[in-house]
């Protein structure tokens, strides 16, 4: 998000922005944008799906620098922390705005003085998401969720860096020099016909999955890592493949 380009913002404006773009993994710049919006009464929502994880990395923790700043934030636990899908968290700065929001009541939701689970979620009947959220965070611990954040990250430099090299476009944030920031790479293999047939083969083949997106008018094989199994040969083996 270019602050120059941010329009006139009031009190019905939200103003939502990524920490970890979906195609090029680029954290926008949080301090400054919240210092613009919240004097005007706008509320700043941070998607941070996978990105917000890299606070957990004592390497990659600058980048989440200012998005503490916002007043809510997304994140997914099943990208990677690689716990099954469906599992979000939705966290707002003051106690009161996901209870405004989201609290349900009906003659047959008997009220306590308990914390109940429903005025805080979308839904009233749900499974216990939260066991495989703790059960990954303790058995990790914050060291082991680094490790995988730190070593993702490694290989998507590789896969950038082999790729560029074997004559290929990195299509990453031309503001960053195109440099793979997080886990997220961004290849152009030529004109988007090329691309695209090089993103069928790779899928066709199944030695890895990348999908394709579209970047700037261009057509880009989007490579995402975020597995926890993902190991050097099985990067090795990809860039023999592609
Ligand atoms: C940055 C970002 N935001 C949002 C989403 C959507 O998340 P979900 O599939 O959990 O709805 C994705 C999924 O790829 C994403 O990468």
């Amino acid at each position: 998000m270019l602050i120059a380009a941010l329009p006139k913002l009031d009190d019905r404006t939200r103003v939502c922005i990524q920490a970890g773009n979906v195609n090029t993994g680029a954290f926008d710049p949080a301090k400054e944008i919240c210092a613009r919006a919240q004097p005007a009464g706008a509320w700043v929502h941070v998607d941070g799906a996978f990105g917000l994880w890299a606070a957990a990395s004592p390497r990659y923790a600058h980048l989440v620098e200012g998005f503490s700043l916002a007043d809510s934030w997304a994140i997914d636990c099943h990208k990677w922390l690689n716990v099954p899908y469906d599992s979000g968290i939705a966290v707002v700065r003051a106690h009161g705005h996901l209870q405004n929001a989201m609290t349900m009541s009906a003659a047959y939701l008997q009220a306590s003085d308990m914390r109940e689970p429903c005025h805080f979620t979308p839904e009233s009947s749900r499974r216990a998401r939260g066991v495989e959220l703790w059960a990954a965070l303790r058995s990790l611990g914050r060291a082991g969720l680094a490790e995988i954040i730190e070593r993702n990250c490694r290989f998507a430099k590789v896969f950038g860096q082999c790729l560029r090299q074997a004559g290929f476009e990195v299509l990453n944030e031309v503001v960053l020099n195109n440099e793979v920031v997080l886990n997220q790479v961004l290849i152009s293999f030529g004109g988007d016909g090329d691309t695209r047939r090089v993103i069928a083969g790779v899928q066709e083949d199944g030695t890895c999955w990348c999908g394709g997106t579209q970047w700037r008018g261009r057509t880009a094989m989007r490579i995402s890592v975020s597995s926890w199994a993902t190991a050097q040969e099985d990067v090795e083996r990809s860039l023999q493949q592609s």
